[in-house]
């Protein structure tokens, strides 16, 4: 069995990105920085038990594994989707872990030609999970092959053009796939309908990251107390990944200038000066709000007027900073575009005006 992250032949793009974090770096960037998941990343929990939060996923996926492994038969084809650094990856590698079966890593972008697919494919052994990371980023002429993979556990192959050209109906061994993306809307429709299981993984509880804080500070031997880590977790945008992040850095201030230990009052005053609220809103977030407030009234503004006017581009808006705003209630999506709300101009220590929207219902409060 291997539940090997690196594999010589199939290329990860998000893992294997050792190096200094970036200082202009933003911490609470929910992608992976460089630094943060370095070689084999020892936060990263291998068994669905030590996997925070996510309660839903994780009681389907325990029956569905355990019926798969009952049968002898591979898990259905399986979609995780959700915003970034929430667990897909984690989580692929530990249904490979669980299913007790082989991890083979590629990504979209890296699957450049049908040839290479037909590659991976083929060098796969019986059971194997195949992840493919940003899995809405294929070419239709991959995802073509794809397709019958995924239905028949065989490829079509067709060589050379015209009179020449031959065509070999070449079986696999059977495999589940576990595609992982962000953008759940961008899946065509034909490779949406191949997954069995699909599962949308959601925004963490400060209470769920708290405990992913307690146990990744056990294994890098932090010390951190129970209100310290309710703090980071409250800053961290329901994101394992920033949590993690925040962290290493205020570690880093707790050995500095404490006794090495991360308290409520150290981690509120590490991260106040690492530029993150309360509420783990950076400078970044700030402006969107801002700018949505000075230049369109609060909203409603369109997306891409919204990415014109701030020079961020648009699906970084809709993937970084958006699901956050949305989930603690300061942006709402209306038909007509976004709106800031009530509680983000208060947060903001702006007045909202009359017809400033809540953040629960768009529908006029009574
Ligand atoms: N449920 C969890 N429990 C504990 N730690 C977690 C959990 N989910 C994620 N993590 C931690 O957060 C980090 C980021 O997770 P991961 O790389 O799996 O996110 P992702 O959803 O694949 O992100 P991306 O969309 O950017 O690829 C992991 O290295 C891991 O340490
Ligand atoms: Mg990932």
């Amino acid at each position: 069995m291997s539940t090997d992250y690196k594999d010589e032949n199939l290329i990860s793009t998000t893992f294997d990105d050792p190096g200094e974090p970036d200082e202009d770096a933003r911490l609470v960037d929910t992608g992976s920085l460089p630094g943060d998941e370095a070689g084999d990343n020892p936060l990263r929990p291998q068994t669905i038990s030590d996997y925070i939060g996510q309660e839903s996923v994780k009681e389907n996926l325990k029956i569905y594994i355990e019926a798969s492994k009952a049968r002898k038969e591979p898990l259905d084809h399986v979609l995780l989707y959700g915003p970034p650094g929430l667990g897909k990856t984690t989580l692929a590698g530990i249904i490979a872990h669980e299913m007790g079966v082989g991890f083979r890593i590629t990504s979209g972008p890296a699957i450049e030609r049908p040839g290479d697919l037909a590659a991976i494919l083929s060098a796969l052994t019986p059971g194997d999970v195949l992840f493919i990371d940003e899995c809405h980023r294929m070419s239709r002429a991959v995802e073509e092959i794809l397709y019958p993979a995924m239905e028949d556990f065989a490829i079509d192959i067709v060589t050379g053009k015209g009179q020449g050209a031959m065509s070999y109906h070449l079986p696999l061994p059977k495999f589940t796939l576990v595609g992982a993306t962000t953008r759940a809307g961008r899946i065509s429709a034909p490779m949406r309908d191949r997954f069995g299981v699909l599962l949308r993984l959601e925004l963490y509880t400060p209470e769920e990251l708290a405990l992913i804080i307690r146990r990744s500070a056990g294994i890098l031997g932090v010390a951190i107390d129970h209100d310290g880590s309710l703090e980071l977790a409250s800053r961290s945008r329901g994101t394992p990944r920033i949590a993690n992040r925040l962290l290493k850095r205020v570690r880093d201030f707790a050995q500095v200038e404490s006794n090495g230990v991360i308290t409520e009052d150290l981690a509120r005053r590490a991260l106040d000066r690492l530029g993150i609220d309360e509420l783990g809103l950076d400078k970044i977030d700030r402006m969107l709000l801002d700018s949505i407030i000075r230049f369109f009234g609060g909203g409603p503004v369109g997306l891409e007027t919204l990415a014109a006017a701030t020079g961020e581009e648009a699906v970084t808006i809709e993937d970084v900073y958006e699901p956050y705003l949305m989930q603690i209630g300061f942006l709402t999506r209306t038909p007509r575009g976004r709106c800031v709300t009530r509680q983000a101009y208060l947060h903001l220590g702006l007045k909202p005006p009359a017809g400033a929207v809540g953040s629960q219902s768009i529908l006029p409060e009574f």
